[in-house]
């Protein structure tokens, strides 16, 4: 199969992308480094692609240039995107509107313009922040988006384009995904501040009081997931949850981690971020349905994967 993943030079593309091709797909991966929040990152995700066999490499700006080709494949991965709450405020907005609106109407409209029986199978990132703070249960599929920040009301506007190239004969599918952690974990995420403060003998820096809760979810589970959408039969207009199912707190997450790097938790409060849920929580009864996924990554064994691939990097680097 050929397959087109955008945002391959991103924390979730990286993993995508190589795992497409280790399946024997012929992949082409798709970026504009320079969209991209941590360009350094971007650039070493980049070059570890240029590595492997099978992959061909596309420097392309969704927003702006011709996507015609990119519209020749089985099967679109859209991972391309200005992700994050807290960045996507004030000047962030523009961005967010820029990569994840903007970017997905263009991509999906190439699509759409592709021969019918050529048109590629198309699988599209959303993200657990358009439904804001969980209740007394799990987010499900169904209910009503109540997005709270410029990322996430970005994030609806993608599904809902991605709704009507539906309507219009695009067989699409969202998958929502919820806080992904593992390795090559965005800079800006927390585990990875977290593991980088700790090495640096820092306290760790933490949103509000490290009450909230996260289904955090293994990047491998996100893959695992992305890939099963994009070569399963499901039925156009899907929205799937693509999170683990057991929600942990913050502060549970850094006692693990403390644990894992052998210090004592330090941590220091900074307000908490506007938009920000205090509570994700994913029903993930739908996708073990139509798709036989759950996540299978716990967070302690999943914690001390990043941890041990951190450290690996690092000391590579030095
Ligand atoms: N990481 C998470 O926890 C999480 C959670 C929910 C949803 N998501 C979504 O998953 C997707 C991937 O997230 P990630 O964490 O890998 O992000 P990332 O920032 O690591 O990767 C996104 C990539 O998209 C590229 N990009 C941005 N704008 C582009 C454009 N106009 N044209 C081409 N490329 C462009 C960037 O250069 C970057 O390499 C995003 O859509 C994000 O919103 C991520």
């Amino acid at each position: 199969m050929r397959v087109v993943v955008t945002g391959a030079a991103g924390f979730i593309g990286g993993h995508v992308a190589e795992a497409m091709s280790g399946a024997g797909h012929e992949v082409v991966a798709v970026d504009a480094l320079d969209r991209s929040a941590a360009p350094d990152a971007a650039r070493d995700n980049w070059a570890a692609l240029a590595d492997r066999p099978g992959i061909t490499l596309v420097e392309s700006d969704l927003a702006t240039d011709d996507l015609t080709k990119l519209a020749e494949a089985d099967a679109v991965v859209h991972l391309a995107g200005r992700p994050g709450v807290r960045s996507s405020w004030g000047p962030g907005a523009v961005a967010a509107e820029r990569d994840n609106v903007t970017a997905t109407r263009r991509l999906l409209a190439a699509c759409q313009a592709a021969p019918p029986g050529r048109r590629p199978r198309v699988v599209v990132a959303s993200s657990s922040s358009v439904y804001g703070s969980a209740g007394a249960r799990p987010h499900r599929e169904d209910d009503p988006p109540r997005p709270a920040s410029p990322y996430a009301r970005s994030k609806v506007a993608v599904e809902h384009l991605t709704a009507r190239a539906v309507e219009e004969g695009l067989a699409a599918v969202t998958l929502r995904y919820f806080s992904v952690y593992g390795p090559r974990q965005r800079p800006d995420m927390a585990f990875h501040r977290f593991i980088e403060a700790a090495r640096n003998d820092r306290p760790l820096p933490v949103f509000g009081d490290g009450g909230q809760s996260r289904a955090f979810t293994h990047v491998a589970d996100v893959t695992a997931a992305t890939m099963a959408a994009a070569t399963a039969d499901l039925p156009p207009g899907t929205v799937l949850n693509v999170g683990h199912p057991e929600p942990a707190t913050v502060r549970d997450a850094i006692t693990l981690l403390a644990g894992l790097l052998g210090v004592r938790p330090r941590v220091r409060e900074h307000p908490p971020a506007a938009g920000d849920a205090t509570r994700t929580w994913a029903d993930t009864a739908k996708a073990e349905r139509l798709l036989g996924w759950s996540a299978r990554i716990g967070l302690a064994e999943g914690l001390a994967d990043q941890v041990r691939r951190h450290r690996d990097r690092t000391e590579h680097a030095a």
